[in-house]
């Protein structure tokens, strides 16, 4: 089994790490190509130009995302 690591960049993108391959898809299902092999960075800000990935924006615009990530069972207690 393929093992996945996202990390969430501070004020940046979602960093994928992926052992194996990945895929990403549209709305419709339709594969979105990216390099096979190579991390996968995807937008966060929503800044980008080429959304779903991360092009840099980020650090133009001056986004500041969630200082540290929130544990899942944090997240259910808040709901
Ligand atoms: S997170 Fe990098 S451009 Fe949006």
């Amino acid at each position: 089994m393929a093992e996945v690591k996202i990390t969430v960049r501070k004020d940046g993108p979602y960093l994928i790490v992926v052992d194996g391959s990945l895929t990403i898809v549209d709305q419709e299902g339709n594969a979105i190509p990216h390099r096979e092999g190579r991390p996968v960075a995807l937008c966060r800000c929503g800044g980008s130009t080429t959304k779903p990935f991360c092009d840099g924006t980020h650090s133009k615009i001056g986004f500041e995302g969630a200082t540290a990530a929130v544990g899942a069972s944090e997240a259910a207690e808040d709901e």
